[in-house]
């Protein structure tokens, strides 16, 4: 049976497909939405939704993608939702992202994103990169300051190494990882391994190879057709079916996209299906 919840603790129990802000700013994930209503609306839709699990950052628009989430916050007056931010990316421009690792920068934006969410604390921080400039004692360092001030719950770490991890679970415990992983780019194997091993999450980014998995005609249709289903569906029920740890963060500004993405959470693959798509050649 595939586990349909992830529990963070005794009260952070959120159901395992969740959604990720990304697609909300401008192109290049830089400035305003295109259309900031439909960045509103999507948002509207997944408070609304069985979804209590979203993934946003500092760094997406900047501050654009947290601003689309608070504006629906103001709303909604449902169940809470577990929302996971990140800090240590600047911004340059459209596609441009630079690490900074500077304690005193992380902290400003652990403080930014609780102001531009309208948060008081913060379920989830991930450190969105470890910055090689500073040592990692101070970048998780500073943000287990934060949690002993009571400003954060949880902390996690984004595109790193089994080494790495060890190395941070010995600073302070690590609740989640979330690293590059789709059906067809499991190069991080290890790492799931080792989240299963510590039960942590894992937030594979990309989730639908940034849409590559979405396309007809792919490897998936065959099954997606069997289960009266579109390929980037099969492609999230892969990934809840491989592991009770995954908690995929699918991202779109599309809001059929949105309902047609969380449906796959009710898809179940038998063990052929799934024999069947683990063999999908994937990505060296
Ligand atoms: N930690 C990191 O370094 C990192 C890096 C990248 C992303 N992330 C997080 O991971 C989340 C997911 O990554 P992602 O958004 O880049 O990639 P993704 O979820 O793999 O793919 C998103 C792309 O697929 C399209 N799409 C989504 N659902 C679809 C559907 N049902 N049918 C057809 N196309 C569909 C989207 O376009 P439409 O908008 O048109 O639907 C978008 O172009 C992000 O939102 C973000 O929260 C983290």
């Amino acid at each position: 049976m595939v586990a349909k919840t992830f529990a963070f603790d005794d009260t952070l129990i959120v159901n395992r497909l969740g959604y990720g802000t990304m697609q909300l700013p401008g192109p290049g994930v830089w400035g305003p939405s295109q259309d900031p209503k439909n960045a509103v609306s999507v948002m509207d839709a997944v408070l609304n939704s069985d979804v209590n699990f979203i993934d946003t950052a500092d760094a997406y628009g900047p501050l654009f993608a947290n601003d689309y989430v608070k504006q629906a916050l103001v709303n909604y007056q449902g169940a809470h939702k577990l929302i996971a931010t990140k800090v240590g990316f600047t911004r340059q421009g459209p596609d441009k992202w630079t690490p900074l690792g500077n304690p005193n920068y992380l902290r400003q934006q652990v403080e930014l994103n609780l102001f531009t969410l309208g948060l008081d604390s913060l379920d989830l921080i991930q450190l969105h990169r470890i910055d090689s400039d500073y040592p990692l004692s101070e970048q998780v360092g500073v943000l287990a300051d934060m949690q002993r001030e009571g400003k954060v719950k949880h902390i996690g770490l984004s595109q790193v190494s089994v080494a790495e991890l060890e190395a941070a679970q010995k600073i302070t415990p690590i609740a989640s990882v979330q690293n590059r992983y789709n059906l067809i780019d499991r190069q991080d194997e290890d790492v799931l391994k080792y989240a299963e091993a510590h039960h942590m999450a894992f937030i594979p980014w990309y989730p639908l190879a940034t849409g590559q998995l979405a396309t007809e005609n792919g490897p998936l249709t065959g099954i997606a057709k069997k289960h009266r289903a579109t390929p980037a569906q099969i492609a999230l029920a892969w990934l809840l079916h491989h592991s009770d740890v995954i908690l995929p963060i699918p991202g779109t500004a599309n809001l059929n996209h949105f309902f047609s993405n969380t449906a796959a959470a009710s898809i179940e693959l038998s063990d052929a299906e799934m024999a069947e798509l683990t063999n999908i050649k994937t990505v060296e």
